[in-house]
């Protein structure tokens, strides 16, 4: 019988040994283990043993079974953890997810350019409220009561008396209000216009204002300082002309072109044929304005100027749709 039972036990020990799959495994667990595997029916012979050997025999069938199944479950694990690191996805050999970290915002881009460059030829920085009254938005700069841009068409009004602004020129009257020529200041900010959104225009947008008043401040001196601006930000190469123009707030007014970027002025659909392309307004202070702010305009000059971010930034970097700057795509925003 013990013999037979070491046979049972080194022959069970060697298949166990050559499983490789839960396939065979099973094959084993039924052969040996099952309800009528061998080593459970060595018990039914039990039975049949005389009653003073049954306690040694029960033992040793005990032992047997024990180790049976200990070598079972070892065995079962060992598969296990094979299976799953042959099936696993993780790749650990693959290099790193790269972290994309983000970036300025190409307005807040070109807004630090465009003080960078005033501050360069001496300007100092101001801000205003973009709630405005209608008094600094257009009475003392000099709007007659029935001029079109009061109209609701364009401006939003929150009541009677206030709006947001429609632009930053209010802040030239805030500043000179606190300060004595001579007054040297860029004034950046958003602005509000009431108008259908399309691919040129947004109800939203940001302005630079610029602003110099001093003693015999000339025309010239406001060419001069755009065309240098205009050549630190576009290139030394920029062609550009003045045109004409109206503002209630100077007089004389101009506007200031650059050769369009998409046709570079042989003319096309962008600039309308014309080969040009408008990037500011300006002129010098109207008197009138001067004399909102108690300032003597037989003692001072000064000029004016304005231009919005968007478009600043549209002209430079070939941009056909206003809509884009504000619609936050990733896409977009990380090539710059
Ligand atoms: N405020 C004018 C506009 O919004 C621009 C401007 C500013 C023109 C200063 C002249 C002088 O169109």
């Amino acid at each position: 019988m013990q013999e037979q039972l070491n046979q049972i036990k080194s022959e069970f020990e060697t298949e166990i040994n050559n499983v490789d799959s839960f396939k065979s495994l099973e094959q084993i667990r039924i052969k040996y283990l099952s309800r009528n595997g061998i080593i459970s029916s060595l018990f039914d012979k039990l039975k049949e043993v005389p009653k003073e050997n049954k306690k040694e025999l029960g033992k040793v069938l005990n032992e047997l079974r024990d180790f049976a199944v200990n070598l079972f479950e070892q065995k079962k694990s060992e598969i296990e953890s094979q299976t799953l690191l042959s099936t696993s996805k993780i790749d650990l050999t693959l290099p790193a997810h790269t972290i994309k970290i983000g970036s300025k915002h190409i307005l807040n881009q070109t807004l630090e350019e465009l003080k960078d460059i005033f501050k360069s030829m001496g300007f100092s920085v101001f801000e205003g409220p973009e709630l405005e009254s209608d008094y600094y938005n257009f009475e003392a700069l000099n709007f007659p009561a029935d001029h079109p841009a009061r109209d609701m068409q364009d401006t939003f009004f929150i009541n009677k008396k206030f709006l947001l602004r429609t632009h930053t020129s209010p802040v030239q009257i805030r500043v000179m209000e606190k300060m004595r020529p001579p007054v040297r200041a860029i004034m950046p900010g958003r602005v509000y216009r009431n108008e259908a959104i399309n691919a040129r225009s947004y109800c939203t947008f940001q302005q630079v204002e610029g602003l110099y008043v001093d003693r015999d401040v000339t025309f010239a001196e406001l060419k001069g300082t755009l065309v240098s601006f205009a050549k630190q930000y576009y290139g030394e190469n920029l062609k550009y002309r003045f045109r004409p123009s109206f503002f209630p707030f100077t007089e004389p007014s101009a506007e200031m072109d650059i050769t369009c970027f998409l046709c570079k002025g042989s003319g096309c659909r962008v600039c309308k044929n014309s080969g040009w392309l408008e990037i500011l307004g300006c002129g010098m202070v109207d008197p009138n304005v001067f004399n909102y702010v108690n300032y003597d305009s037989e003692e001072f000059t000064g000029y004016a100027f304005g231009m919005g971010i968007e478009r600043i930034a549209l002209l430079k970097y070939g941009i056909n749709d206003i809509r884009i700057f504000f619609e936050n795509d990733v896409r977009f925003l990380k090539q710059f």
